[in-house]
């Protein structure tokens, strides 16, 4: 539940690597400034000049895998304290690709590393914050690895093989579950239009 009392919302967007989010963030973003609000997109990890400097050894250079949530959670942090909260205090909307959904998914269900440490970084970093809204884009494996394919420079996490995907898919399905009213599945095989009418209905019941 979002800690702030006033009418902005905490919106984020997930799925595996080519999974196609990016294709309805601009939208989403647009749609909702159309309607009069203001919006900030942003992203993890990134959104703020440490949470991109980390971003980019996170993305290129190998390390351990705690190491990496740690990395992924001060990010976060910065992120939080300096760009999402003083935005959502102001009644700014915030949209943001990807943010704690994917330290489950990725870090947990991908590497490994142990759900309990999540939680423990998870309370340590935002405390009771949650989106208010998380859509989850989900589409069969084979289609999100074709389209990593077109892409000619993949980072650490893309070039990961098969079963690592299967792994983050899985667990991003196990969030969703767990949190229900928060998490909202996107069947993202579909057209864009099709897809761009769900959205629709999903914000205008925000
Ligand atoms: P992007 O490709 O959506 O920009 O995200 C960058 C990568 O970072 C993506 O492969 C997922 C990964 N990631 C994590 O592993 N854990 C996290 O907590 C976040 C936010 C991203």
């Amino acid at each position: 539940m979002n800690i702030i009392q006033n009418n902005a919302r905490f919106i984020t967007l997930e799925g595996v690597d080519g999974a196609g989010k990016s294709t309805h963030l601009n939208w989403l973003a647009e749609r909702l400034r159309s309607q009069g609000k203001q919006v900030l997109l942003t992203r993890e990890p990134g959104g703020t000049p440490l949470g991109e400097a980390l971003r980019e050894m996170l993305l290129h250079q190998a390390m351990h895998l705690e190491t990496e949530a740690l990395l992924m959670f001060a990010a976060r942090r910065e992120h939080l304290d300096k760009v999402i909260l003083p935005a959502l205090a102001q009644g700014t909307w915030v949209v943001s690709d990807r943010f704690t959904d994917a330290s489950f998914a990725y870090q947990g269900g991908g590497r490994g590393l142990d759900e309990a440490r999540l939680q423990i970084l998870e309370q340590w970093v935002q405390k009771d914050l949650q989106p208010d809204l998380t859509l989850l884009f989900d589409v069969p494996l084979e289609i999100s690895r074709q389209r990593l394919a077109q892409n000619t420079s993949l980072d650490r996490f893309e070039l990961e093989k098969q079963d690592f995907f299967q792994r983050v898919k899985q667990a991003y399905l196990k969030r969703a579950a767990q949190f229900p009213q928060r998490i909202r599945v996107i069947d993202s095989g579909r057209t864009i239009e099709e897809i761009q009418v769900e959205l629709e209905n999903i914000i205008s019941s925000l």
